[in-house]
């Protein structure tokens, strides 16, 4: 018989980190996670099964497929923005192909199971793209329906995905005596830059928040690759997690979309360096600025408008920028790095 769980994919990335954490405190839910690289200590012990294998391959798809039953799919895996622009086929393997093969799987467990499994797609800011800064800069926050012209390999991969998930939502369904049913049920958020206390991101352009702030923890020197007046929405890491956990496990009928933007706040990478100062004052934060990354935050928008998240299904952050800071990120860099 095949064992009840829920997958998880890039299991060993900054999300899955956090959404492992979350996820193994409910009560009755086996976690099995998938990543190219082993668990790290802190999460392989909160996890029921731990594969390490690749999303583009189909023998452990149908390994997966055979041995149990999914009623979620958290399919965090991929290749991040400034890392898929160094290699665009792989990013479009990897992150468009990867996604058609647990779609496909969701599929499958949909058909087999006779109801609708749950599928998780993180997609990004990177969706958008504005034709220069003055757009970007006179646009305001922007809704989900504009301004989708994605400039990097990411966004392109990111937004077809979500039309996938459109896709083999509305085309895959019984058509039961009264009720429409569905075998997918997908789900997805346009997340902003995220910044974790506990782990430091690798591969993607929002680093540069997140990065500045760990150096200064570990008390060294930082040289920003982005302009000073460069702004793009961040939020937590908590925030983002207990987003995805809302949003999961909202009533179907209260989604109005399968597509929402969130975001906490959004501060110019200097107003942020100043904030840094006021809790690290001999921080060392310099400017050497990669023009590659700068064009990337460049078409992406200042900040987005969460009103339909807000609306469908009670998205509110718990940190805004001084909280995050003092309540959550700079008490955990304090006890990580002992200063
Ligand atoms: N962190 C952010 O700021 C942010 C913002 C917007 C969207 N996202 C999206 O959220 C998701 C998770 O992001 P993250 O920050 O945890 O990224 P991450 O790079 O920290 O983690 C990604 C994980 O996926 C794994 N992976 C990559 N290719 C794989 C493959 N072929 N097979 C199996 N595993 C593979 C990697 O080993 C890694 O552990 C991604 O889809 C990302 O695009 C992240």
């Amino acid at each position: 018989m095949r064992k009840s769980a829920i997958l998880i994919t890039g299991a060993n990335g900054e999300m899955g980190h956090g959404l492992i954490g979350a996820l193994h405190q409910k009560n009755n839910v086996n976690i099995v996670a998938l990543d190219l690289n082993p668990l790290d200590g802190s999460i392989s012990a909160l996890v029921n099964e731990e594969l390490m294998g690749n999303i583009l391959d189909q023998s452990l798809i149908e390994q997966l497929n055979g041995e149990y039953e999914f009623d979620t799919i958290y399919h965090l895996a991929a290749i991040l923005s400034t890392r898929a622009e160094f290699s665009p086929q792989s990013a479009h393997d990897v992150n468009v192909g990867g996604t058609l093969n647990l779609l496909n799987l969701a599929l499958e467990q949909g058909r087999s199971q006779g109801r609708s499994v749950k599928f998780f797609f993180p997609s990004s800011i990177a969706v958008y793209g504005f034709s220069g800064l003055d757009e970007k800069n006179s646009s305001g926050a922007i809704k989900e329906d504009s301004f989708r012209n994605p400039s990097t390999i990411y966004g392109c991969n990111k937004l077809y995905c979500e039309h996938l998930g459109n896709y083999y939502t509305n085309n895959y369904q019984r058509l039961g005596a009264e009720l429409h049913h569905r075998y997918i049920d997908f789900r997805s958020i346009r997340f902003p830059g995220i910044i974790s206390s506990k782990t430091i991101p690798a591969g993607g352009t929002s680093d540069y928040i997140p990065e500045m702030l760990h150096a200064a923890a570990k008390g060294k020197s930082y040289k920003c690759f982005v302009r000073e007046d460069t702004q793009i929405p961040f939020m937590t890491m908590p925030d983002a997690i207990q987003a995805i956990t809302h949003l999961m496990s909202a009533p179907k009928d209260n989604i109005s979309r399968t597509v929402y933007n969130i975001r906490s706040f959004s501060p110019t990478a200097e107003e942020f360096r100043q904030k840094v100062l006021e809790h690290y004052p001999k921080a060392q934060i310099d400017y050497e600025i990669s023009e590659k990354r700068q064009k990337m935050v460049d078409s992406w928008p200042a900040d987005t408008d969460d009103s339909m998240a807000k609306n469908d299904w009670n998205w509110a952050p718990a940190f805004n920028l001084d909280l995050g800071m003092k309540d959550y990120l700079i008490p955990d860099l304090q006890q990580m790095y002992k200063n």
